[in-house]
């Protein structure tokens, strides 16, 4: 038997941000050794809100060499583009077909993306979470290693697949395997700059509220000099009432990777004066290499196009085998 498989996928919508970095792509880096991993580019769901044609492709290779960046071997992972594999859109209006709207009205993300979009919501807003159980269910992961934020999208691939086997399986023989998510406590939640009771978000209007993966040394420096505080001395975690000390004190322990304790200890007695340095050190030494390696890479378009080309065949083969499975136990005819 072959290793276990995991698949994920991230918008090519904007800069990625630490968030993305510690909620996914590090801990894909982490445990790659033990899984077969499938992981790639959403770049379907990035025009499920306004975007920018002349962006678009650009942004999802930006996305490509940062996964390749930050430490993703292709030993072990196959990096592929959404929209160069059909079956996804395909299986996507299969899912349509026997999801209950209801299921999709109860998204948290669709209700807060709506909000802001107002009148102009896309029917693709509404039913995007059904693409993701499509995503997911073609390459019969069995983990998603995802942050916080997507695990009701995940409970609802589950929700689809077990209602497909129900509705059109053999109880012995289910058509598509249920994965399990992966959410690991430390970095699933990583808060906005300016406000810790939000998540740090690519949408977010401003970019103070984020430190992206590219930014500069002294962009970090800045950022993070700004960033909202309070006026308690003596840094604690988990104190419901100082959400932005909790962040900002998560954040210098993964990124200086230390217990939890260790910084406990070292920052009760701080002041923000002499946490913000050190947290600004710990940011720019985990960037810094990340960073260059990026630029190496961006730097030769031509060995990330032939690692694409290479992860779209590899992952087809694998998506179109479960689209036909699904096709056959649905009805349809072979094409002829
Ligand atoms: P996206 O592009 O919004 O985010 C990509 C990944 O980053 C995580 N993340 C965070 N983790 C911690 N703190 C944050 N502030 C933070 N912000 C983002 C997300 O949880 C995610 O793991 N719908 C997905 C993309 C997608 C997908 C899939 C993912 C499409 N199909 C299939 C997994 C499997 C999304 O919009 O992620």
């Amino acid at each position: 038997m072959g290793k276990p498989r995991i698949l994920s996928g991230i918008q090519p919508t904007g800069d990625l941000h630490l968030g993305n970095y510690l909620g996914a792509i590090r801990n894909w880096v982490d445990i790659q050794r033990d899984y077969d991993s499938f992981l790639f580019m959403a770049d379907l769901h990035a025009i499920t809100v306004p975007h920018d044609p002349a962006k678009l492709a650009a942004n999802t290779y930006e996305v490509a060499a940062m996964y390749l960046a930050c430490g993703i071997d292709l030993e072990h992972a196959t990096i592929f583009v959404q929209s160069h594999i059909p079956a996804h859109t395909e299986l996507a209006w299969l899912f349509n077909c026997i999801t209950p709207l209801n299921w999709l009205e109860d998204m948290v993300q669709f209700k807060e993306k709506a909000v802001k979009q107002g009148e102009n919501v896309s029917a693709g807003l509404l039913t995007y979470p059904v693409l993701q159980a499509a995503d997911i269910l073609l390459y019969e992961p069995d983990k998603v290693p995802v942050g916080e934020d997507q695990k009701q999208h995940l409970e609802l691939t589950r929700d689809i697949a077990a209602r497909l086997n129900y509705l059109f399986g053999k109880a012995e023989n289910p058509i598509l395997k249920l994965p399990e998510p992966m959410i690991r406590a430390a970095g699933a939640r990583v808060m906005s700059l300016t406000d810790g009771t939000r998540k740090m978000s690519k949408s977010d209007p401003s970019d103070l509220s984020r430190i992206n993966l590219l930014d500069p040394p002294d962009q970090i420096q800045y950022k993070i000099k700004r960033c909202k505080t309070d006026p308690i001395r003596g840094l604690l975690f988990d104190d419901p009432d100082r959400p932005e000390c909790n962040n900002l004190l998560n954040l210098y322990m993964i990124l200086s990777n230390q217990t939890k304790d260790a910084v406990a200890a070292e920052c009760q007695d701080m002041g923000w004066g002499q946490f913000k340095p050190l947290l600004t050190d710990a940011a720019i030494a985990t960037l810094k290499p990340i960073q260059d390696k990026y630029h190496a890479i961006m730097a030769d378009p031509g060995y990330l196009e032939s690692v694409l080309r290479q992860g779209r065949d590899t992952a087809a083969a694998i998506a179109n085998r479960t689209l036909s499975k699904v096709k056959m136990a649905l009805g349809y005819s072979t094409p002829l």
